[in-house]
């Protein structure tokens, strides 16, 4: 079976493409056969990331191919065990496609309510679609140090009917500098930043497990 993970956000640099690039790196590391389809071909954040850890020779290599179209990309995804899908910021119509192929819709937001009520209308809309509320969650992502304002961020989120994500990635120079240099954000010289990554992509692990029974019976 292949796990379909989308990640989208209607804001730009909310992190999608950091999250699809920590779980890539993380199942790959337990020998997962993944793939991301970098669904950004203005960017192609993905893609560049992966050839310049390529070429600094970081072990586990991680697939990444740049789609233009999402029904391409998807021909390709029974050939692995999780097939990611990193979309492009702004675009309404590929957002959709992505959350309809998608067998879990990772939102990335900031705590801040400027970030999560974009985030909670994207949801909403989706839900509105005919995506099942339980296949969207939030991720916490470039939260400050403001330990009230993370607390205030999560309990606006639980409010809602979507899935909020254990764990959070905490603004750091280091997450950027790891990205340089073809890392993922559970790469970076600091351990405790690294911990903190892995905490976000078990959570998403966890959540998968927890979507699958249902799926296998419908
Ligand atoms: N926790 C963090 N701390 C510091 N920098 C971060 C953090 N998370 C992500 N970044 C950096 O923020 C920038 C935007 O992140 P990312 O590329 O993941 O967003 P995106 O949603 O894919 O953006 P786009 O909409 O442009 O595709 C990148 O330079 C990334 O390295
Ligand atoms: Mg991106």
């Amino acid at each position: 079976m292949t796990y379909i993970i989308g990640m989208v956000s209607q804001k730009g640099g909310a992190g999608k493409s950091t999250l699809a690039r920590l779980f890539a790196r993380e199942l790959a590391a337990d020998d997962f056969a993944v793939k991301i389809a970098d669904l950004d071909t203005q960017q192609t954040t993905c893609a560049e990331w992966a050839a310049d850890r390529a070429e600094a020779g970081i072990e586990p290599e991680i697939q990444v191919q740049a789609y233009a179209k999402i029904e391409t990309a998807l021909r390709e995804a029974s050939r692995f065990d999780a097939f990611i899908l990193d979309g492009r910021p702004h675009s309404s119509d590929q957002t959709m496609q992505i959350a309809k192929a998608a067998d879990l819709i990772v939102i990335p937001t900031g705590q801040t309510k400027d970030d999560l009520r974009p985030a909670v209308k994207l949801a909403h809309s989706l839900a509105d679609a005919g995506i099942p509320e339980e296949k969207i969650a939030f991720a916490l992502v470039k939260t400050t140090n403001s330990q009230a304002e993370l607390m205030a961020a999560r309990e606006y989120l639980d409010q809602t009917d979507y899935t909020v994500l254990d764990g959070h990635l905490p603004v750091s120079t280091a997450y950027g500098t790891a990205h340089d240099v073809g890392r993922a954000v559970t790469e970076t010289t600091h351990k405790s930043l690294n911990v903190k990554a892995e905490t976000l992509a078990q959570s998403i692990i966890d959540r998968l497990a927890a979507l699958a029974p249902k799926q296998e019976v419908a």
